[in-house]
């Protein structure tokens, strides 16, 4: 891939990871989403999740100046004219996501790599609003983006095989390790994970045990770094409702069908760490 700075559009949780992850490769990523204001924030949380580090004597604090100058606030899609590649990370909806990539697509050079990162949308749609489906594809990051090592390339059917190498040589530059997967509904991780996760829903709806002993199951008798519902409170349990519809209705199979107690708390507005309230309290008393 040719050098330059990367774009990523959206700096929600998912955005602001992948742009601190290029940051932290030492590329400039040019950061946008509806108002500056939002792009401000998510440099703040970075800023000072990296001071903790910095305050801790677990990073230098020139590495820290280093990132954050490599955080390169914008405000029009123009500047993404000498981008080798753009992340589109916006809000998880086919509508917006179709919304935006072909603005995306007009701002950008001939052969820049064009890339969506979602955790369900099928990148075929996606690619259908775009005059260059070929050089489209899908690059599903893991939360925290900056800390998780894997990301899944996802091949829509129009993908060239070109664009395959140039997204996994991004990836690899990126210090992850890419793995490519079809253009199946929840492709390889959320297919497994999340049904997993909504499981644990199920067993906690029916008293099969208590929140914290259904983590500490799997916690200690599988190894996972966190417990189920402790992962649904750190990936959203809006995004955890939305996998689950998504594998539902594309597969038409009833054991995607999503634990009411899930589809209750989504209603209820606790979405999990980012509203304060989830299986857990996060909220400081
Ligand atoms: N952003 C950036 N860095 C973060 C972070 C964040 N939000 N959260 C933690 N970190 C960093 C810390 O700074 C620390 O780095 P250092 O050791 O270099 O200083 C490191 O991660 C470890 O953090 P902590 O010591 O605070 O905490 P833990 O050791 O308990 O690890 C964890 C936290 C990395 C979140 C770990 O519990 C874990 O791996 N959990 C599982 C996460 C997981 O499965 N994610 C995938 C979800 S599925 C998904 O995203 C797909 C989507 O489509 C649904």
């Amino acid at each position: 891939m040719t050098q330059g700075p990367i774009g990523v559009v959206g700096a929600g949780t998912m955005g602001a990871g992948i742009a601190q992850t290029i940051a932290q490769a030492g590329i400039p990523a040019l950061m946008i989403d509806q108002s500056p204001e939002l792009v401000e924030r998510a440099i703040a949380g970075i800023q000072k999740r990296m001071a903790q580090r910095v305050e801790q004597g677990r990073m230098p604090q020139d590495e820290m100046d280093g990132v954050i100058a490599n955080l390169r606030p914008i405000t029009s899609f123009a500047d993404f004219a000498n981008c080798p590649a753009v992340i589109e990370a916006v809000f998880e909806d086919p509508s917006v996501k179709e919304g935006v990539l072909p603005e995306i697509e007009a701002a950008c050079s001939e052969n820049a790599l064009i890339a969506s990162n979602t955790s369900t949308i099928p990148i075929t749609r996606l690619a259908a609003k775009l005059k260059r489906p070929d050089r489209f594809i899908g690059i599903h990051f893991f939360n925290p983006a900056p800390v998780m090592k894997l990301v899944e390339i996802i091949r829509g059917y129009l993908t060239t095989d070109e664009t395959i190498t140039t997204a996994t040589g991004l990836a690899e530059a990126l210090g992850k390790t890419p793995v490519v997967v079809k253009d199946l509904p929840g492709f390889v991780a959320n297919r497994l994970l999340v049904p997993m996760l909504n499981e644990a829903v199920f067993l906690l709806a029916e008293g099969a045990a208590t929140k914290e002993d259904i983590d500490t199951t799997m916690r200690l008798g599988t190894n996972h770094p966190m417990g189920p519902l402790q992962l649904a409170d750190l990936i959203g349990l809006d995004v955890l409702l939305n996998v689950m519809e998504v594998l539902h209705q594309e597969f038409g199979d009833s054991k995607y069908r999503p634990a009411p107690l899930l589809k209750q708390l989504v209603r209820a507005g606790h979405f999990g760490r980012k509203t304060g309230q989830g299986f857990y309290d996060y909220r400081v008393s």
